[in-house]
């Protein structure tokens, strides 16, 4: 297959998406092996390639059209789409769908000494972000008049360099906020990876493996907490043990041989299966419980 006709999705070079995102694309069946320059990596079973490239670039690569695809946070995308808007013009990458990784939040911080109440102590202070557009909307719908400090990075350590008061930052274990005696106090924004697209039509062989990707990742996302259940129970205990699987909407319920009142039942659980759930069906006269892990799913 010609260069053109190969998908091209960006991925974050280094950092909280990067794992996610290639083993997401491994289980949606893609083989890949690194170039010597470790920023491409060549499918070899599907006409997909992965660029490696810094998360802030991919709305970017997108919007230009030199990738179709790309896996990045929700902030990157939101701030990219607000800086678009400001300077008077529509972005033109496609928001596509919520991926399950990723999760974290752009949350307002400020040192262990500061005092706070609510988001009116922020008035009149310097807050430093590498976020001003996400920021800038938050303060408005506030109506908060603080001053944003605009950095490209580092921002943890703004307030004990003195530049600013407090700060606007991604968190996700909260570490480095710890780390830098600071604490979070406001939520500005929930992010997890998303999977956005060029606004330029695909041809349609592209298309086409874009439309089974997508297919996929729909498929890799449902049978990530699925459960494959059997057990044996009384008939009479049907009821009780269909409200106790989680998630499952029809179990096959199956006579077995010699046994006059008892059923095998085999379910999908759309939800993880706790020890408390087989806990629950052993009381309600479950026996031989097996759990077994969903690998692949197609509906
Ligand atoms: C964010 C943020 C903090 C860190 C917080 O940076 O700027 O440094 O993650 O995570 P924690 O709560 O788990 O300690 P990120 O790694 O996303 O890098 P980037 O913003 O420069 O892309
Ligand atoms: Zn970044």
């Amino acid at each position: 297959m010609d260069k053109e006709q190969r998908l091209k999705v960006a991925v974050q070079k280094t950092g909280r998406l990067t794992d996610h995102s290639l083993d997401l694309l491994v289980r949606c069946g893609l083989k890949y092996s690194r170039g010597k320059d470790q920023l491409l990596c060549y499918g070899e079973n599907m006409p997909l390639d992965v660029l490696l490239v810094r998360d802030d670039d991919i709305p970017d690569l997108v919007q230009e059209d030199v990738c179709d695809l790309g896996i990045v946070g929700r902030n990157v995308v939101e701030e990219k789409r607000l800086g678009f808007l400001a300077r008077g013009h529509a972005p033109l990458f496609e928001e596509m769908q919520p991926l399950d990784f990723g999760r974290c939040r752009l949350a307002i911080a400020v040192p262990d000494d500061l005092p706070y109440r609510g988001p009116r102590d922020l008035n009149g202070r310097r807050i430093a972000t590498t976020y001003p557009h996400i920021l800038g909307r938050w303060l408005a719908t506030q109506e908060i008049a603080a001053e944003v400090v605009v950095l490209s990075g580092a921002v943890e350590i703004a307030p004990r360099l003195g530049r600013a008061d407090l700060i606007c930052d991604l968190v996700s274990t909260g570490s480095t906020l710890q780390a830098n005696h600071l604490r979070e106090v406001e939520t500005v924004l929930e992010s997890q990876a998303m999977l956005i697209r060029t606004p330029v039509p695909l041809p349609p062989a592209k298309d086409e493996w874009l439309r089974r990707l997508l297919l996929r990742i729909d498929g890799v996302q449902q049978v990530k907490e699925s459960k494959y259940i059997m057990l044996h129970a009384p008939r009479a205990a049907l009821g009780e043990i269909r409200r106790l699987l989680p998630g499952s909407e029809y179990p096959t319920v199956i006579p077995l041989e010699g046994s006059a009142d008892k059923v095998a039942v085999h379910a999908v659980c759309r939800e993880n299966v706790f020890w408390e759930t087989l806990e629950g069906l052993k009381a309600a006269g479950a026996s031989a419980v097996l759990v077994l892990p969903v690998e692949k799913m197609l509906a």
